[in-house]
């Protein structure tokens, strides 16, 4: 494996790999089992002959929350021994300052996948991934990327910014990996009290039998109310949003035979945490 600090050196890190298969796993460090799972998936997309480049960079642009980019967890050591573990044959690692130029005017705005849901209550966030990902795009030009579906919303925004831009890579969403009592894996997760971590897997639960209940007929406000009220009865948790969706224009379902998203924001104290489960509605 080898690792690229800077723009030039990743360029010349690729320039051999240039017509083979190239799978983007895209990342902000702090690597967990989840991003573990997205690499292998990555290096057996690509095959023997084919590529795998990750790259590790805690984005600023896209956090409109300082305390939270100041408290994001940060482990580049063993990002690096988890990349070389999965396969990876380039690691992009850049610094802010080598990845952006201080007096950046361009902008890349989606307009309408990222007015719901958490772009609803993070201004700027997803207007910040476009971005990232657009330049890492630019930067290795993949054949291929991944993308977890834990952060659906993100995977359907790259999906549209690739299909309206034209850009000529594959998109691949990967299934959430969860701990053992369901919890989906997340970087934040370090930062739950024990009484939170404890009590998060609820999240999961409420999900699960606000689908039984869909399917048995509840309407959409009764499902997004129940998971609301089941999570909010845990001591120090308030939902950001709990909301039954179009799993592709993630607004109102409009068509019951096409597949839908129920998904959930809630604080548990001060960590922001987010679930989702896919579900068709007829
Ligand atoms: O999902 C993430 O970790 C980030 O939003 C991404 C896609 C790496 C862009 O910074």
């Amino acid at each position: 494996m080898q690792t690229a600090y800077t723009k030039e050196e990743l360029r010349t890190l690729l320039a051999p790999l240039r017509g083979k298969r190239i799978v983007l796993v895209p990342t902000m460090g702090a690597l967990h089992a989840g991003h573990a799972s997205l690499l292998k998936q990555a290096r057996t997309m690509a095959g023997e002959d084919g590529a795998v480049v990750a790259s590790v960079f805690l984005n600023p642009v896209q956090f409109d929350n300082a305390g939270d980019l100041a408290t994001y967890p940060k482990t580049p050591m063993q990002d690096l021994e988890t990349c070389d573990k999965c396969g990876v044959d380039v690691v992009f690692m850049p610094s802010p300052d080598t990845m952006y130029c201080s007096d950046r005017s361009i902008t890349m705005e989606e307009t309408h996948l990222s007015t719901v849901l958490c772009g609803a209550s993070r201004p700027g966030h997803f207007a910040g991934v476009c971005l990232v990902v657009n330049k890492l795009f630019n930067l290795v030009q993949p054949t291929d990327a991944v993308f977890g579906k834990k952060d659906y919303q993100q995977l359907a925004i790259i999906r549209r910014m690739v299909r309206d831009l034209d850009i000529p890579i594959t998109i691949h969403g990967a299934e959430i990996v969860r701990e053992n009592d369901g919890l989906a894996l997340s970087s934040r997760n370090v930062r739950l009290t024990p009484e939170h971590r404890a009590a998060a897997p609820a999240i999961r639960r409420s999900l699960l039998s606000a689908a039984s209940a869909f399917s048995a007929g509840k309407s959409v406000e009764e499902v997004c109310t129940q998971v609301k009220t089941e999570l909010e009865s845990i001591p120090g948790v308030r939902c950001d949003y709990v909301e039954l969706v179009d799993a592709v224009t993630l607004h109102e379902v409009t068509d019951p035979h096409r597949l839908a998203l129920l998904a959930v924001a809630a604080w548990f104290g001060e960590v922001r945490l987010i679930d989702n489960l896919e579900l068709s509605c007829s």
